[in-house]
């Protein structure tokens, strides 16, 4: 999506999921990493947090076949910003398997791991909105909201995973933080780009205050997912 400057409606859009977004970025989880955390939590988020991972190329797509290319505006841009995109997090599917490497999971542990109810009401809610909502409201809460919340802890968890990892002994090497390296790096744009489709769908007031109430809810969803990750 090519970057257009700020608006009112996008500054409000912003502006009213500001305390939510910074709640998950700055999420006890991972600013105490690098010295709290346990294998049984890091265990728990890897298993618990796969279905959200599994299903998001899925949930892009659904996006993706909603929006009618010719229908406004940058439409077309739009979806073929979801394309492109799918292919890239159908990469990093794999590479959140790799994450698991260190710590012995293997791919029936995920395929057998019943996710907590904190969990499962974040990848509910999600589904729910990519398939019924608006595709500004599915844009807010998938890809801003989730991208751009795991764009901010993915960079702080560079450096706490290693140095946690390197703490508790566990043989690891660069592969089983690939997902955690590339998100710290290319996330950046994709929050800027999310907030390029909320600006192109959304283009009054009731429906960006519904986008922001969209990426409020996933949020929260997400920072109680991970307060349950933590009680592991
Ligand atoms: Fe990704």
């Amino acid at each position: 999506m090519k970057l257009t400057p700020p608006t009112e409606l996008s500054e409000k859009f912003v502006a009213a999921q500001r305390e939510q977004f910074k709640a998950v970025a700055e999420h006890p989880f991972f600013t105490r990493f690098a010295t709290e955390a346990t294998p049984a939590q890091i265990r728990k988020a890897l298993l618990g947090f796969y279905p959200l991972i599994d299903s998001f190329p899925r949930w892009m797509a659904t996006v993706r076949d909603r929006i009618d290319a010719k229908e406004r505006p940058r439409a077309d841009e739009a979806r073929d910003w979801y394309r492109r995109n799918i292919k890239v997090e159908r990469r990093h599917r794999s590479w959140w398997l790799d994450c698991g490497v260190p710590w012995g999971l293997t791919r029936r542990d995920y395929a057998s791991f019943r996710p907590p109810a904190a969990m499962e009401e974040q990848c509910d809610f999600l589904r729910r909105i990519v398939r019924e909502g608006t595709v500004a409201e599915a844009a807010a809460a998938l890809n801003y909201a989730v991208e751009g919340a795991t764009g901010e802890w993915t960079r702080r968890m560079r450096d706490a995973s290693r140095a946690r990892y390197a703490t508790l002994g566990i043989d690891f090497n660069d592969k089983a933080l690939r997902w955690v390296d590339a998100h710290a790096a290319y996330d950046d744009r994709h929050p800027a780009e999310a907030l390029e489709v909320v600006k192109v769908f959304a283009t009054d007031d009731a429906s960006i205050a519904r986008a922001a109430a969209a990426a409020v809810r996933s949020l929260e969803h997400y920072a109680t997912a991970l307060d349950d990750a933590l009680r592991a």
